[in-house]
């Protein structure tokens, strides 16, 4: 008897169990038939470090907002894609491209070598140099002038790579690393670091909205940014010809003069 209601429950037991196993599956097939008749948008699915104002941020209600977000959404559009954005840490998003779990990646990125090796890039849509950003009247007003002082960068940017070699090369200082480019500009006005090191086109619009100080980085010759792909996805050709298109129509230009200043 007692064997019997055993049983009934293990029979039970396997019948949910290979319940939730179908409704996954079914999930799955849904989505592939997106590429059929379905009239349902396949998703394009992006991901960035919304810290990076003026090319990502979020407003007051929480949207994304920026140059790289403009031009994902024409990338989307011009593909015929939904898009959907993720924000991550700007360090982990070299990995999401590497496991596939975006299809790409907007992020202000400079196309370096030494992620071209993790990751596909398009043609770049944008370059800036580096800055160094300071209180004014910090009286810090050239590379020289950082020794002793504690240079920020944001964690896995090209300012942490950059702060790295001029503490090898040209003048000693302290350097912390941070996970957000906000968080940078926080420590430097509450005196937790002397200096913010980071794009200039992010740089400037910190300046200029927070009266801060900064001055060029000449050491810097940093390659363009770029959208980031996984290895050999099929999206990077597609994608460069949308971006060449955006240079002659005139969209590009109309993202730099909505969200950039003019480069001097
Ligand atoms: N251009 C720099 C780099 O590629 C910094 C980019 C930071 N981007 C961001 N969304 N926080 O390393």
């Amino acid at each position: 008897m007692k064997k019997n209601i055993l049983f009934a429950l293990i029979a039970m037991l396997s019948l949910l169990l290979a319940a939730c196993g179908t409704s996954e599956k079914n999930e799955g097939t849904n989505g592939d038939n997106n590429d059929g008749e379905s009239t349902e948008k396949k998703v394009l699915e992006m991901a960035t470090s919304a810290d990076f104002a003026p090319f990502e941020s979020r407003n007051k209600d929480g949207e994304f907002i920026g140059f790289d977000i403009d031009l994902a959404n024409y990338i989307a559009d011009e593909l015929g894609y939904e898009l959907n954005i993720q924000d991550m840490k700007f360090d982990g998003l070299i990995g999401a491209l590497q496991n596939d779990r975006v299809d790409m990646v907007l992020a202000g990125m400079s196309a370096t070598e030494k992620r071209q090796k993790n990751v596909d890039f398009s043609t770049t849509y944008n370059r800036s140099g580096e800055m160094f950003v300071t209180l004014k009247d910090a009286g810090i007003e050239k590379v020289e002038d950082l020794e002793g002082k504690t240079v920020g960068v944001q964690l896995g940017t090209i300012q942490q790579e950059g702060a790295e070699k001029i503490q090898e090369d040209i003048v000693d200082f302290e350097m912390k690393t941070v996970d957000s480019g906000q968080v940078l500009i926080q420590e430097l006005k509450s005196n937790r670091i002397d200096v913010a090191y980071m794009d200039k086109a992010v740089a400037k619009g910190y300046i200029k909205e927070q009266d801060l100080f900064g001055f060029d980085d000449p050491t810097s010759s940093s390659p363009g940014m770029a959208v980031a792909f996984p290895k050999g996805s099929e999206l990077v050709d597609e994608v460069n010809a949308i971006l060449k298109e955006a240079e002659e129509n005139g969209k590009l230009q109309e993202l730099k003069d909505k969200w950039l200043e003019e480069e001097e």
